[in-house]
């Protein structure tokens, strides 16, 4: 799949957001190296520190089918004038399973950059403290 491709992806998932709160809607693609595609928007809730990123919401989907260490790119929709980076939890949630996952951060008209996970969070805490 093409990065403009994923990047379609999650903005088509826009249209799902559940974004009554804030009123900014963002969608995420998720690929893995079999060729599947994890999608996911944000979803708040009225207890707003319990509302999930889309970035996460695909994260945990992909996780919760078996994908661990086969992530390859993640592409995020927002509707700003601005690209549409990872917030700072979603982005430690992502080092945990894909240090060096390749970030697309799309805006509104469709144009995106791209830049690996470890650049926007070096020096991450993750599981091999634990080792
Ligand atoms: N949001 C995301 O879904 N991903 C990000 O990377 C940044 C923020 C959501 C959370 C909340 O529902 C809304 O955007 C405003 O912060």
């Amino acid at each position: 799949m093409t990065d403009q491709a994923l990047v379609e992806t999650a903005q088509g998932m826009l249209s799902y957001s559940y974004a009554p709160y804030s009123g900014f809607a963002v969608g995420a693609a998720l690929l893995c190296a079999d060729g599947t595609v994890h999608t996911g928007c944000n979803v708040e809730n009225a207890a707003f520190g319990s509302s999930i990123c889309a970035e996460r919401t695909a994260l945990v989907k992909a996780v919760s089918l078996g994908h661990r260490d086969d992530f390859v790119a993640l592409a995020v929709a927002g509707q700003g004038e601005d690209y549409c980076w990872p917030c700072g939890s979603c982005r430690q949630m992502l080092c945990e399973f894909a240090p060096n996952l390749r970030l697309l951060a799309a805006r509104k008209d469709g144009a995106f950059l791209s830049a690996a996970l470890d650049d926007l969070l070096p020096h991450h805490f993750g599981p091999n403290f634990f080792k």
